[in-house]
């Protein structure tokens, strides 16, 4: 496969050339895209140096697969370029999620959905994907009725900037501010753009896109996003109301039996999910698992994942080897 990845000088770029070569996939040749600024850097693959190019170069060199993280904007602008030279984009940011002529992917849930003719692919939001993999085997079996989720984000979901910021504030250095606040000893409850509804693009994300990718609108999610100073890794606080009742031992089995879900939770050791320990791996943790005591059928959990890896480009890379595996690209 030629493949080429868009936005690879950027925190889920570098990622994504990382996870590329530790699974293996299959590429011919790889096209490292950024902006005008990183045109002629040099980026470093399995030992080997690639020359950054421009997105007009590398729509001119006919990929078969385009791996975007490189905004919105860039997104909306170019993905339509690649996919009328006939290059499979699967993208990260926003821009295509919502639109119902895209198809937005958590492979272990609806890859099946894919088709040759989808030339525009979403990968959801960090984190919606570490929150439907949990949710997915659950809502099967007692039926979910309503979510609350509040997270936990770390910085490196901003991407370099904000990383920069939490780093400057550390050594005491006065520097460009990806927030409106400090964000070091801080919690900031504004992850994204505010809305006119009160909520934040975020939380609306966490509130839309289930139920796109589990195709069903039988339940409904409310969220609170929070940016705290961790570098890396999003938790999120999770109470789910179902229509039937459940078993706390089932619970865990059906987690614990879900490719990509960890439960970590014995609290006899303190074991319990945390971004430190979630940091550069590609499964969901879950822990914390209990019953709501103040009403029936309710649940409480804890979810983590390296918002880097399961929340962007480990899940990307998933759906280019679905891809690649059945023929469709
Ligand atoms: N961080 C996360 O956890 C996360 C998770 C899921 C999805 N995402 C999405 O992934 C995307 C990138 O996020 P990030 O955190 O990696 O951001 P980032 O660290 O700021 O990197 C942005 C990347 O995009 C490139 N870029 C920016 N403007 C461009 C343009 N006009 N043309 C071509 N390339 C351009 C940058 O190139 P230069 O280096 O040349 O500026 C850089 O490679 C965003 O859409 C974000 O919403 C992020």
């Amino acid at each position: 496969m030629k493949v080429a990845v868009v936005g690879a000088t950027g925190m889920v770029g570098e990622v994504m050339l990382k996870v590329l070569a530790e699974r293996n996939f299959p590429i011919t040749e790889l096209i490292p895209v950024a902006s005008e600024r990183s045109v002629g850097k040099t980026i470093t693959y399995k030992e080997n140096d690639y020359t950054v190019v421009g997105l007009e170069t590398a729509v001119s060199m006919k990929p078969d697969i385009a791996l975007f993280s490189a905004g919105g904007d860039t997104s909306l602008e170019w993905a339509p370029k690649f996919a009328e030279a006939g290059t499979t984009v699967v993208d990260n940011s926003s821009a295509w999620r919502m639109d119902p002529t895209k198809k937005l992917v958590v492979p272990e849930i609806n890859a099946n959905v894919l088709t040759k003719e989808d030339k525009i692919i979403a990968n959801p939001n960090c984190s919606t994907i570490q929150l439907v993999m949990a949710l997915n085997p659950l809502h099967k079996k007692y039926n979910m009725k309503r979510v609350v989720v509040s997270t936990y984000q770390s910085v490196s979901g901003t991407g370099v900037k904000a990383v920069r910021q939490l780093e400057n504030e550390i050594a005491g250095i006065e520097g460009e501010m990806a927030y409106p606040y400090p964000i070091g000893r801080n919690a900031l409850p504004h992850c994204d753009v505010f809305l006119e509804n009160g909520y934040t693009k975020e939380e609306m994300k966490l509130a839309r896109e289930p139920q796109k990718i589990m195709d069903d609108r039988s339940f409904s999610v409310s969220a609170t996003a929070v940016r705290i100073p961790t570098a890396g890794g999003h938790s999120e606080s999770v109470n789910v109301e179902f229509e039937n009742d459940f078993d706390l031992a089932e619970v865990r089995q059906l987690l614990s039996d879900t490719p990509g879900v960890v439960v970590q939770d014995d609290l006899a050791n303190n074991s319990y999910p945390m971004p430190i320990y979630a940091h550069d791996k590609d499964d969901v943790f879950v822990g914390r698992i209990r019953r709501d005591e103040s009403q029936p059928n309710t649940l409480n959990m804890w979810i983590v994942a390296d918002n880097l890896r399961k929340g962007a480009a480990t899940n990307t890379i998933q759906i280019a080897e679905y891809l690649v595996e059945n023929n469709l690209v």
